[in-house]
């Protein structure tokens, strides 16, 4: 456990600062010295175009550790240190981060420390853009970050005023002290710290036969989302999972199931201590009554399959005494209002997120979503961005709706 007390918010915190070449860069050291007075363990890399501007030896006097540059000239001598950089931090910030930086960035290149540095990393990484107000208002900068904002890369400034090249305009580093109050933001804790959130995800496959299931087509993407917000936001998070082909999102735990009695099994197995259950999965509604023991031969023209409903698993973790704060999803393809306020009431629910799954918008298996979230007394719609900022937004309503009732 970290100590943290007002003088070092950032004690234990382990930061990569990187350095690119732009003027701005002498300002870096300013930065590098405030983070380390906040406490944060630092290790800094400077690409080339950054070592034409500012000495390393003025980083390592700083931090009192090498300074970071080259791909195969490293400490440890082996050309693993981006490797071991990426693994060490915890945040990656950018400081200054150059419009040709950042469009390598976006390229995914990585032939310098730093570029491989956060090719390798898993860590969260904000990048404090510094450039000539032409080169930041330029085309191919907007795009460039716009992509990198939904891949949830934080960007942090830049500010307006006069520039070393003498124009005026957007384009200056953020001041130090202004991006030191951003990583000590970045750290504080979330909304849900101390909270235990189960989140269900993906389809469920309930068997025909040995070899042939019915299915649906979530991808998980929503679910893997939300419990990646969730950690962000300081709980502790279990997502039971259909089956998927997504990575298990950092900090979460994760138990598998393949049908939806599985995971209903699971989800009343884990709920006792929970405080929020998020009922994202795609729980299949009927299943084979019977599944063939053996593979169903293609004797006949025709098959018919007798469905039986599954449980549900939502209705039931809601019926529950001393239940968690229960928010389900409802994929509608019309009447979206209507059909969701009449699972809120049906179900009892606390909250219910809804989306439409009509037309070839790909809610189910794409990378963006929008959604209307509807409880009680309230509704807010969430328009169409990438499934991780819109779980990020989800996380946070739930989180205050949460504190409204169980404060
Ligand atoms: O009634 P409907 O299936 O549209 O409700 C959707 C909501 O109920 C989702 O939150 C889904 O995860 C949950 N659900 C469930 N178990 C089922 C069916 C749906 O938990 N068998």
């Amino acid at each position: 456990m970290n100590t943290c007390d007002n003088q070092t918010p950032l004690a234990g915190k382990r930061i990569l600062l990187g350095v690119t070449g732009g003027i701005a860069a002498y300002k870096s050291a300013e930065l590098c010295r405030l983070l380390i007075q906040a406490g944060a363990e630092l290790r800094v890399a400077m690409t080339d175009a950054a070592l034409e501007f500012i000495r390393p030896l003025t980083f390592q006097a700083l931090t009192g550790q090498p300074v970071a540059s080259s791909l195969f000239q490293g400490e440890a001598g082996n050309a693993m240190e981006h490797i071991e950089l990426a693994r060490w931090a915890e945040l990656i910030l950018v400081a200054p981060a150059t419009a040709d930086f950042i469009a390598r960035l976006v390229e995914g290149q990585g032939d310098n420390l730093l570029l491989a540095t956060i090719l390798a990393s898993k860590a969260p990484l904000a990048l404090a853009p510094a450039m000539n107000q032409q080169m930041w208002a330029a085309a191919s900068t907007r795009d460039n970050l716009q992509r990198l904002r939904h891949r949830d890369v934080l960007i942090w400034g830049p500010e307006a005023g006069e520039q070393a090249c003498g124009d005026q305009g957007l384009g200056r580093l953020r001041e130090p002290s202004d991006l030191l109050e951003d990583v000590i933001d970045f750290f504080a804790p979330g909304p849900l710290e101390g909270r235990r959130v189960l989140i269900t995800a993906g389809p469920t496959r309930e068997a025909i036969d040995p070899v042939r299931f019915l299915s649906n087509r979530s991808s998980g993407k929503m679910g893997y989302a939300l419990a990646q917000a969730a950690w962000r936001a300081g709980a502790e998070v279990l997502l039971v999972s259909g089956p998927t082909c997504l990575e298990r999102p950092d900090g979460v735990e994760r138990i598998d199931v393949i049908s939806a009695e599985e995971m209903r099994r699971a989800v009343l197995e884990q709920l006792p201590g929970q405080d929020i259950f998020i009922a994202c999965a795609a729980v299949a509604d009927y299943r084979p009554r019977q599944p063939a023991r053996d593979k169903i031969k293609k004797q006949s023209e025709r098959l018919t399959l007798e469905l039986e409903r599954t449980p549900d698993i939502l209705a039931e973790v809601a019926a529950r005494p001393n239940r968690p704060f229960c928010v389900g999803f409802a994929a509608e393809t019309q009447e979206l209002e209507h059909y969701a306020r009449d699972k809120l009431a049906g179900k009892k629910l606390d909250m219910i997120a809804a989306n439409r799954v009509d037309g070839d918008d790909g809610a189910f298996e794409g990378d963006d979503n929008e959604l209307a979230v509807f409880w009680d007394d309230g509704a807010i719609e969430l328009p169409r961005q990438p499934k991780t900022r819109i779980a990020r937004e989800l996380i946070a309503i739930i989180a205050d709706q949460f504190s409204r009732r169980r404060p």
